[in-house]
């Protein structure tokens, strides 16, 4: 469950629960004090009735506590019934007011006076106090009073959902952006910044991550200045000492005829094409990202291309004991720069020969298929050499990413720096396509890049 949800059930919750239970304190208490009220006005009646009996008796005038119990009668309900009787001697007289009800419960309370000058007359009256009267009265109270407890618990809970879930809103959300933004550097996008302005733990967090973000995007503008500027100082001495090997090459003499001179120099010039090659590698990392990285398309025979390019492994691929099979005959015009897509080419078949052992295969091989009204072409690059695994596969397209299938050793001279593949899919991707993989252990790759058709490369145009 996440943390917001958590906070908002746990807030309204525990408010719901100490409401209700104060509810029902309220309740029970009102209720109690009821019953003890109850019991104090009977005890009133009986004494009341008592001192009206004594002074009707000196008075010798029943009437008046007939009529006085009468009036209690009207005043009080829950008095339901009373009999007075008075005796003198041996003789009794009674008088009934109200009957005793036929079903219910009905407390008895008896009371005798006797006149202080004549002990033998005296009055004795029972008062039927209907216990159901008082129950239903205190029921009645409790209702009323139940109606005004919830609608105050409704009330408060409603506010007080309102109320956990902006606390928790102000928690949780700051979060979830910190989160958000920390993915996004995460995935080398430095500098992003979260708008959060709060006086509190949050607040500072924030500034701090802030901070840091910055402190990164810093440290990623130096590293890529440091990069290009190096690139660059490389770059001169490289083409300088190429051209100079050229130059000792043609000019060499009676030494272009010793082994041993011929063997140094082909050491030293593939060497220097290698150290060319990381060169180009790097300048063009630092031109994808800058952003600068422009492919000028065109309608490219890419059957051409692939040929080509076959051609320039081809010796390599013999000294290698691996095939490389060109499966690609009539397919249509491309739009892409032929340069890049021929280096997108180069790298994923050098790729391939990396990881095949003798007797392997590498394929070439490209179909069409439609997709949202375009003519798209998938071409792809099939090894069936040493493959890699899903954690490999996870970062193969970040820059400087080589696999573990590295640790045990490549087929060639180079172990590769693992710019290439970060490289291609810029290519692709700035050709409106994509480069997708598949691989596993021990079954070999297959790489595969689509490019759009040439616009007038409806069937049987331009194809090469
Ligand atoms: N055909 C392939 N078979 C197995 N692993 C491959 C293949 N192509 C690429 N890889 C893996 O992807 C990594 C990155 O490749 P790449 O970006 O071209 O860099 P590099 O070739 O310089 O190592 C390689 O180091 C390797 O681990
Ligand atoms: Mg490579």
């Amino acid at each position: 469950m996440r943390i917001r949800t958590r906070l908002i059930l746990t807030i309204t919750g525990l408010l719901v629960v100490s409401m209700l239970s104060l509810g029902y304190g309220i309740l029970f208490v009102q209720r109690t004090q009821e019953r003890k009220d109850m019991e104090k006005s009977a005890k009133i009646i009986e004494n009341s009735v008592q001192r009206v009996a004594l002074d009707a008796m000196l008075q010798k005038d029943d009437l008046q506590l007939v009529s006085y119990v009468n009036f209690l009668k009207a005043q009080y309900p829950a008095l339901s019934y009373a009999r007075i009787t008075w005796l003198k001697g041996d003789r009794s007289r009674s008088v009934n007011l109200g009957e005793p009800p036929a079903s219910g419960r009905v407390s008895e309370r008896s009371l005798e006076v006797a006149d202080p000058a004549d002990l033998s007359r005296r009055v004795g009256i029972q008062l039927g106090i209907s216990t159901d009267v008082i129950e239903a009265a205190i029921r009645d109270n409790q209702r009323r009073l139940k109606k005004i407890v919830l609608t105050i618990w409704l009330a408060t809970s409603t506010l007080w959902f309102f109320v956990a879930y902006w606390l928790a809103w102000s928690i949780t959300e700051p979060m979830s952006s910190l989160g958000r933004v920390a993915g996004e550097i995460g995935a080398g996008r430095f500098g992003r910044r979260l708008e959060w302005q709060s006086e509190d733990e949050i607040g500072d967090l924030v500034k701090v991550f802030n901070h840091m973000s910055e402190r990164l995007a810093e440290l990623d503008d130096a590293k890529r200045s440091f990069i290009s500027s190096v690139t660059h100082e490389f770059r001169s001495p490289l083409g300088a000492i190429e051209s100079f090997i050229a130059l000792i090459q043609s000019k060499a003499g009676k030494y272009s005829d010793c082994a041993e001179h011929k063997e140094y120099m082909n050491r030293i010039q593939s060497n220097v094409q290698r150290l060319g090659q990381f060169v180009n590698d790097l300048l063009d990392v630092a031109q994808i990202e800058k952003g600068k990285m422009e492919c000028v398309l065109g309608d490219v025979r890419l059957a051409e291309t692939v040929a080509e390019v076959c051609k320039f492994f081809e010796a390599k691929a013999q000294g290698q004991g691996v095939a490389i099979v060109n499966r690609i005959a009539a397919i249509p015009a491309v739009q892409a720069d032929a340069g890049r897509i021929r280096q997108v080419l180069v790298n994923l078949i050098a790729n391939a020969l990396k990881f095949t052992p003798r007797n392997g295969q590498v394929d070439i091989s490209a179909e069409q298929f439609r997709e949202g009204g375009q003519r798209w072409l998938e071409v792809s690059v099939r090894d069936n050499g040493r493959g890699m695994d899903a954690r490999d596969l996870q970062r193969l397209f970040e820059a400087f990413s080589q696999g573990r299938n590295v640790a045990e050793g490549v087929y060639g001279a180079s172990k590769g720096t693992g710019l290439g593949l970060y490289i291609c899919k810029s290519i692709i991707e700035q050709h409106g396509g994509r480069l997708e993989v598949q691989s596993a252990p021990g079954q070999g790759s297959r790489f595969a890049f689509y490019l759009k058709v040439a616009g007038h490369g409806a069937e049987g145009a331009l194809v090469s």
